[in-house]
């Protein structure tokens, strides 16, 4: 018989201490340690002996996916969902994650497979309202109210379902551990015994995982690096576009995007996302700038929008919405340094539409290009896109994928791109838009401004 002992885990991060402590040494948050008490009975082994296998004795085929019914989820699952794979779809409370799981439950059974939706959060009534108003009406979508994950196997010998959607593993428990739901160590443990489940069983499990700040439930970082493949789903409550993200996966790329559209009957894909994230009818007007940002393998127009005004009382404030902050002030050191523009004597305020965050360094040049437009109070061209890394010494640095962009950008109908310098690189007569190949920010500046 093993003795229970207690320790306290940070909710934040998983880290672990024998006594209270008020900020956590692993991820210095406050206030984060909770106590779990724990069994350290150890575990039993109950499978017998396997032999090991020679490598090119195992088959080299890829597993066999089946579609999820949107195309653009299957592209951010890298091609579809692989049996036997545990996916968890992060996401703040009240994005879609359920609306999405039972829309993609709805067209898989249309597809003639078996589902088994496990749900913790909603009543069944309240499911089946859902599905209704999504038009979901099928015979092989099993709907349970269980929270004990120490049944799931059974009910899946009884159901024999193609895929399982849990909603959600911070309301299950497994009843080997005294811990609540939603505690560090009930996480781990259910998310492991799902786990085993779905690599024995062979079936493809999506788990639910609310991320909360105010840190009332665990997030499902602790959980990322156990499960194959983690998706969020992002977006501002008040804005109805939501982004699909993979920031893990063991069977595909990661940081491929789509992008979904929350309507009246649930969500909808939108192929054409470049459309979204420019304002329809655009003036001109001073402090707009066009990029082209690779996310993923997929290049998206995206519109800068930046307002420079004379300082107000104290410090100058850069106030950045959709890139890291950081990069602004790098940006606007850059352009006082070598060209004496005194940006800090003002503030500087810089918006991307759409509510995406950009990581792509190659759209430091639309970035400059739009803090000088509305310093300068010159409006740019509204046919131009902006691509290019500005480096410390005011150089403009190449950036990959070059040919993918253009030739977004001329599908989009732009006139004109300004690109790196890249000799012998570009094949310019492929596409029917002027291409400028800017070397320098001075370069830049005569040319553009
Ligand atoms: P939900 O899927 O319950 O979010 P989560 O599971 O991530 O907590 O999404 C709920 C929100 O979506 C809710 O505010 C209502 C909205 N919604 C629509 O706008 N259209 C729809 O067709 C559905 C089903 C939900
Ligand atoms: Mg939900």
């Amino acid at each position: 018989m093993g003795k229970i002992i207690s320790k306290f885990v940070c909710h934040e991060c998983g880290y672990e201490t024998p006594k209270w402590l008020g900020k956590c040494p692993g991820c210095s948050a406050w206030n984060s340690l909770l106590e779990e008490s724990i069994s350290n009975k150890p575990l039993r082994r109950t499978a017998e002996r396997v032999a090991a296998i020679p490598l090119n004795q195992l088959s080299a085929e890829d597993s066999p996916r089946f579609s999820s019914g949107l195309s653009e989820f299957d592209r951010v699952l890298g091609g579809g969902i692989v049996p036997g794979s545990l996916i968890l779809l992060g996401g703040d409370p009240g994005i879609g994650k359920s609306t999405l799981l039972l829309q993609v439950a709805g067209l898989i059974a249309a597809a003639g497979k078996r589902i088994l939706y496990l749900s913790g959060e909603e009543s069944l009534q309240q499911i089946r309202l859902r599905a209704s108003r999504l038009g979901i009406n099928n015979d092989t979508i099993f709907l349970l109210n269980e929270q004990d994950i120490d049944l799931l196997h059974e009910y899946i010998n009884d159901l024999d379902p193609d895929l399982i959607i849990i909603d959600s593993i911070q309301t299950v428990y497994s009843s080997k551990l005294s811990s609540i739901p939603g505690s560090v160590s009930q996480l781990r443990e259910s998310t492991a015994a799902v786990m085993q489940i779905a690599k024995k069983m062979d079936k493809a499990v999506f788990l639910v995982g609310h991320v909360t700040k105010d840190g009332s439930l665990a997030g499902p970082k602790v959980l990322e690096h156990i499960v194959d493949v983690v998706v969020y789903f992002e977006g501002e409550k008040n804005f109805s576009f939501r982004l699909l993200r993979a920031a893990k996966n063991r069977f595909g790329a990661t940081d491929e995007i789509a992008l979904l559209e929350m309507s009246g009957q649930g969500l909808v894909e939108v192929p054409d996302p470049s459309y979204v994230f420019l304002s329809p009818g655009r003036d001109i007007s001073s402090g707009t700038a066009i990029v082209a940002s690779m996310e993923g393998s997929r290049p998206l127009l995206i519109e800068i929008q930046a307002l420079v005004s004379s300082l107000g009382a104290g410090y100058p404030r850069r106030m950045v919405s959709g890139i890291d902050q950081n990069r602004l002030s790098l940006i606007i050191a850059v352009l006082e340094k070598r060209r004496g523009y005194t940006l800090s004597a003002c503030d500087v305020y810089l918006k991307v539409s759409g509510g995406v965050f950009l990581k792509d360094p190659s759209v430091d040049l639309g970035i400059a290009a739009a803090v000088l437009s509305s310093y300068l109070e010159k409006p740019l061209a509204m046919d131009t896109v902006f691509i290019g890394e500005i480096s410390l010494s005011g150089q403009i640095r190449p950036v990959s994928f070059l040919d993918l962009r253009l030739r977004e950008i001329d599908r989009m109908g732009y006139k004109r791109v300004i690109v790196p310098t890249s000799p012998g690189r570009l094949a310019k007569s492929s596409h029917n838009m002027e291409i400028l190949e800017v070397k320098s920010l001075d370069h830049f500046i005569d040319i553009v401004l």
